[in-house]
């Protein structure tokens, strides 16, 4: 018992911390799913343990903060906040719980979007705007009138008659999602510290001392809902809405009055769908009772409305350890830094990688090895880090000067480049990355020849150009680590198959920069053999209209290199096909590609990927196997992602597979 109630203290302690960290500094050092999480944790231990209960607990009520930096305004009604719920089920069982209070009534429920903004209360005096406060604890709430009449979307007076004479209005101040970009690259470019999200934006500059600040920032209002109304009735939150959009107010677009769960369920796919592609962040759907006399009946606890709920979508932060940078040397010779961070679940993925593009984006976020750092992870699965929320470590970064596997110096190609490159071409990490694309499947797709293989194969030094491939014999293989005869056999057997793909997969094996399966295959068409390839001119080249100038530059010095014309030449000798029969490539785009699809897809039905997929020749199959060529992996993924991460399996977004698709 003394444990429990220890356990409670501190998660009571750690919540009111983090309240204040959220609503007064505007610097969360968790994501809003860890924040939630805790909140469950307490409020299932105070059920169970109700001696331990207390009505000061932050489960009992509204969670925010009053600064002394403002001046108080308290509310005519409180500001209350929501319950959430995690799932359809959760609010499926909302909805039955309401309806079954009103066993004769056909319920109507109104939904919006959950706008990621930060709520205020405005009112109004015969139609003229007096005061704007934050929620603060819900009872009172700061004084940030001025800089509330600075936000064009909240009119200084209704344009209406018959106006109620004391009207408190209640609503979400947000930013949009391009005028946030815009607002931290600027932040960024005075070397400030940019906003993690825009709701932190809002909330920065909502709060500003000086409401000229506030007014560069661009915020937005939405109305979702009211306090004290004096001298009119609504009958209906959609009633309430529509009156408020006739004062003056942007209402959302997104809006449904719905009379079934059937028709809430589909409202859900709907918006789980568009989320990504409104123009504004929203973090989950609000489902209200549509009758404000039903919502009176209802009633409320100190903390939420009984009549109404919140959906919350699947979380895109977290917050975790960064535990080491690492730096890879790709096929291209391309140093990418990497993040290996301590394992956390995001929109139920355990997430233990991020990119970090580039030095300059270290330098950016002035992140280092230990650091506590903001994770997100949007439409892509590559999450990004979006900031450092706690510094750890004492140092910078500092970023290598030379290549960590062959130690020659690394350098910028040009000026616009970004990202740094080891050139030397007997680099052993680009070989490396070399060997591994060039047996992989799209490429020269010889079956069992892994990762693990050519390490081991490297180690022996049986590997030092890529036609080396080609002379490896049973005897190389059967001493190998878990190689037995079969094993040993199907893998002579499958590098002499794989002499005979077309041409196209030839280029597209041989790496040649820019140059990817697409424009592989037109380049095959056109040319039909290596010979003419190596005979073409920059016109040649230029002439194909698929191909830009980029392109065939970079297609040119390849062909006319004399390493590269030398491993052609070695590939030859070894056996190897150079020519593109009509026969060979004329299949659809994914002719033989076998797709798998898993979690949420925000913008496509599984429906209409699949019908794409097949259209393309392609097939769609249940399970994840290593005869897999895509996952294609939407929110939520799971098990299905875990294996395919395992199996080296290429797992796409709906980004990627858009690209994939030319769209
Ligand atoms: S209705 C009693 N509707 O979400 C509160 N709230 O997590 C009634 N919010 O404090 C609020 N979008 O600031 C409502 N369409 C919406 C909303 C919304 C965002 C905010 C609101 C509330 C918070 C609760």
């Amino acid at each position: 018992m003394k444990n429990i109630q220890s356990r409670i203290d501190i998660l009571r302690k750690e919540l009111t911390r983090h309240n204040a960290l959220y609503y007064d500094k505007n610097e969360p050092e968790i994501s809003d799913d860890q924040y939630d999480a805790l909140v469950k944790e307490l409020e299932s231990l105070e059920q169970k343990y109700p001696l331990f209960a207390s009505g000061k607990s932050p489960t009992k009520k509204v969670s925010g903060y009053v600064s002394s930096s403002f001046q108080p305004i308290k509310h005519a009604v409180p500001m209350l906040s929501l319950d959430n719920t995690y799932s359809r089920e959760e609010t499926k069982s909302w909805y039955g719980r309401t309806i079954k209070k009103f066993a004769n009534k056909n319920l109507e429920f109104a939904i919006e979007p959950k706008v990621d903004g930060v709520s205020a209360s405005l009112t109004y005096l015969n139609g003229v705007l007096i005061t704007g406060a934050t929620r603060g604890d819900g009872e009172t709430g700061e004084d940030i009138t001025e800089n509330i009449k600075t936000i064009q979307d909240i009119p200084n007076k209704l344009k209406i008659k018959n106006l109620p004479t004391f009207f408190e209005l209640r609503g979400e101040v947000y930013i949009d999602k391009p005028d946030f970009e815009k607002l931290n690259k600027n932040i960024s470019s005075l070397d400030g510290q940019e906003f993690a999200n825009p709701r932190n934006a809002a909330s920065g500059s909502l709060r500003q001392k000086n409401p000229r600040v506030t007014a560069e920032r661009k915020l937005r209002f939405f109305i979702h809902s009211f306090g004290k109304i004096d001298g009119k009735q609504f009958e209906k939150q959609s009633e309430f809405l529509k009156y408020c959009q006739d004062c003056g107010f942007t209402l959302q677009n997104d809006f449904k009055v719905c009379s079934s769960f059937k028709e809430i369920s589909e409202f859900m796919d709907l918006m789980l769908e568009k989320r990504d592609s409104l123009n504004y962040e929203i973090d989950g759907l609000v489902i209200k009772v549509n009758s404000l006399n039903l919502q009176n009946k209802l009633g409320s606890t100190n903390k939420s409305p009984r009549w109404a709920v919140a959906f919350k979508f699947p979380a895109k932060q977290a917050t975790t350890k960064l535990i080491t940078i690492r730096i890879q040397v790709g096929r291209t010779g391309i140093i990418a830094p990497s993040a290996i961070l301590e394992p956390v679940t995001l929109s139920g993925v355990t997430i233990s990688h991020a990119t970090l593009h580039n030095f300059e984006e270290i330098e950016r976020l002035n992140v280092n090895e230990g650091d506590i750092v903001l994770i997100e992870r949007a439409g892509d699965v590559i999450p990004k880090i979006v900031k450092v929320i706690k510094k750890e470590s004492e140092n910078f970064f500092k970023s290598p000067k030379y290549c960590p596997s062959c130690n020659s110096e690394i350098v910028k190609e040009n000026e616009k480049e970004i990202g740094y490159r080891c050139i030397n071409p007997e680099c052993p990490a680009q070989f490396r990355r070399h060997l591994m694309h060039f047996v992989s499947r799209n490429a020269m797709d010889i079956e069992g020849f892994g990762k693990a293989l050519i390490d081991q194969l490297l180690e022996k030094n049986k590997l030092h150009k890529l036609s080396d491939i080609y002379h490896l014999i049973y005897s190389d293989f059967i001493d190998l680590e878990l190689f037995k005869d079969k094993k040993a056999n199907n893998l002579v057997k499958a590098i002499s198959e794989s002499k005979a793909r077309p041409l196209s997969k030839l280029i597209f094996a041989l790496g040649i920069r820019h140059v990817g399966e697409k424009v592989s295959g037109i380049v095959a068409k056109r040319f039909k053999n290596m010979n003419s390839l190596l005979l073409a001119s920059l016109e040649d080249f230029s002439k194909i209209p698929e191909i830009g100038n980029v392109l065939a530059l970079s297609l040119k010095n390849f062909f006319e290199n004399e390493a590269a014309r030398y491993v052609i030449e070695e590939l030859v000798s070894a056996g190897v096909n150079m020519i593109e029969s009509e026969s060979i490539n004329k299949g659809l785009q994914f002719e033989g590609r076998i797709f798998v699809l898993t979690g949420e897809l925000e913008k496509y039905t599984r429906e209409k990927v699949t019908e794409i997929i097949k259209s393309l020749g392609g097939k769609v199959a249940s399970a994840v196997s290593k005869k897999t060529d895509y996952v294609l992996a939407g929110i939520n993924a799971g098990s299905k992602f875990e294996k395919a991460k395992a199996l080296n399996i290429k797992v796409i977004g709906e980004a990627e597979f858009e690209k994939l698709i030319n769209i």
